[in-house]
């Protein structure tokens, strides 16, 4: 019996000498996949024509000299019938590539990684690409200055992709909507560890190397990957009742106290949000100061100090919004942060410190119209990559939900929340996308709240003024009234 690949050439080719042209005019229905994913912040990043469902990295990494090598494979399924595509991937040498277990040829432009395959693939069918590469893998600079990728630190490597270092360390599809399952194996000197994404599934010890085997389920966009490699105390508690890995650099041992917290941060955001939505958790506390940020790898956040209490209850919200609910394009990074930041608010609440509204009130009055710095700019229009994590992307964004809490009431406020998490688990939504929830929940016209308070630069004021009822109003909670109207006062 034919294969069904082979059986398709064949019959193309039959139609071809019927139609009387040649067989390469039958190739021509095949096209090239795009170079671009079509994000306008990231253009390079991502490319069309295919959806990868796995990667399965078999990565070999010595922190003293910074080298790692890498196998990886990637399946993937055609949307179009192909006789070219790419993958993103940096600087990295490669040793060979193979498409389904045939050599190919591939050419590589800056973060383009060209690849044709010795025969088309079909629309619809499914294919593996394999990459062997090595080297020396460097962080990424984004346009606002700071660095992600492949971080190396004193120890090993501190491994953060948002938004644009995952193919630093493996090529891949770098784009927020192709999310795919992982399998990473890794294998360090013995003496340091290797921590990555969902759960432990293996750590072999042979001669002086550890191999650390990862096995993530859940689809995650590419950015969440990591392994944060270096000295880490390792410990596998239960956090609220899910099984996790905590990891925790030595130099940073008090961060454990902090992440004792998780328990009580994961049952607050459950009732708020709905369940955890993936099966593991934990944490990873690195020593690498002079990155920065924290970021909320999937189901795992990696910290680059020991973090605060109010941090790690934000890099825990971002496993709803961000890992699970993820954004369709970058502009919306204010879904993560605004989102994030609020929830932050509310474990301080929860704490007994300042209520939402009491931080939204002290944020409102500290800050006049002339700071334009604080305000701008708006949440949902960034105006370009280099703002996508300034001030107002966080502190705007997360006093837009606290107004919309006001607005439409508690109650509503949190059935907005649940529906998003649950209506978009796993998979990736916009602005527009919530801007519709929340005003099919509320039964309200939101169109000039949101307008105010995402859209229109400078200092939010009348947000509560024209608030018309849709036809069918079914409100409820505290926020029917007008509680917005004496801040509305302050301008
Ligand atoms: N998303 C991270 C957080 O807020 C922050 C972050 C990730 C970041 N990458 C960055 C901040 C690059 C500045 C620059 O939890
Ligand atoms: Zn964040």
């Amino acid at each position: 019996m034919l294969s069904g690949r082979l059986r398709a050439a064949v019959a193309g080719l039959a139609i071809a000498v019927l139609a009387g042209v040649t067989p390469a005019a039958a190739q021509a229905a095949f096209v090239k996949g795009s170079p671009s994913g079509g994000d306008p912040y990231f253009p390079k990043a991502g490319n069309g024509g295919y959806d990868v469902s796995r990667y399965n990295l078999n990565l070999r990494y010595q922190p003293s000299v910074n080298r790692l090598v890498g196998k990886a494979t990637i399946r993937a399924r055609a949307k179009k019938s192909l006789s070219r595509f790419d993958l993103d991937f940096r600087h990295l040498d490669i040793k060979g590539l193979s498409v389904h277990g045939k050599r190919a040829r591939y050419a590589r432009r800056g973060q383009e990684l060209k690849i044709t395959p010795r025969h088309g693939l079909r629309k619809g069918s499914r294919f593996d690409v394999r990459v062997h590469y090595h080297g020396h893998p460097r962080p990424v600079i984004d346009p606002d200055g700071s660095e992600d990728g492949w971080i190396p630190t004193d120890d090993g490597a501190f491994v953060a992709g948002e938004p644009q270092g995952a193919p630093s360390w493996f090529p891949c599809n770098d784009l927020l909507t192709d999310k795919a399952a992982y399998r990473i194996r890794v294998t360090v000197p013995k003496g340091k560890a290797a921590i990555s994404n969902g759960e432990l599934v293996k750590r072999i010890v042979h001669g002086r190397h550890k191999t650390f085997v990862w096995d993530e389920e859940a689809p995650m966009a590419t950015y969440l990957a990591t392994v944060t490699t270096g000295n880490f105390s390792v410990k596998q508690p239960r956090i609220d009742g899910i099984p996790s890995v905590v990891a925790i650099d030595p130099r940073e041992s008090e961060a454990a106290a902090t992440l004792a917290r998780m328990p009580a941060m994961l049952k607050l955001f459950a009732t708020r949000f709905g369940t955890y939505p993936f099966g593991t958790t934990g944490g990873t506390v690195d020593h690498a100061p002079n990155v920065g940020y924290a970021l909320e790898t999937q189901t795992r956040p990696i910290y680059d100090i020991a973090p605060d209490s109010r941090t790690v209850a934000h890099e825990l919200a971002h496993q709803w919004f961000g890992d699970s609910v993820s954004l369709r394009r970058w502009h919306q990074i204010w879904l993560n942060e605004g989102f994030a930041t609020w929830a932050e608010w509310s474990w301080v609440e929860h704490q007994g410190g300042d209520t939402t509204r009491q931080t939204f009130n002290r944020l409102y009055a500290k800050h006049g119209p002339n700071d334009r710095a604080f305000w701008d700019p708006p949440p949902a229009d960034p105006g370009g990559p280099r703002n996508l994590f300034v001030t107002s992307i966080y502190a705007r964004g997360g006093m837009a939900l606290e107004a919309l809490r006001q607005h439409v009431g508690t109650q509503t406020f949190f059935q907005i929340l649940r529906d998003w998490a649950r209506q978009h688990a796993y998979g990736n939504a916009g602005t527009k996308q919530f801007i519709d929830l929340a005003e099919a929940d509320s039964g309200q016209d939101l169109g000039h709240f949101f307008h105010v308070w995402l859209y229109r630069p400078g200092k939010p004021r009348g947000w509560a003024s024209s608030a018309r009822s849709l036809p069918t109003d079914h409100r409820s909670g505290e926020g029917a009234g007008r509680p917005m109207a004496a801040l509305d006062q302050l301008r």
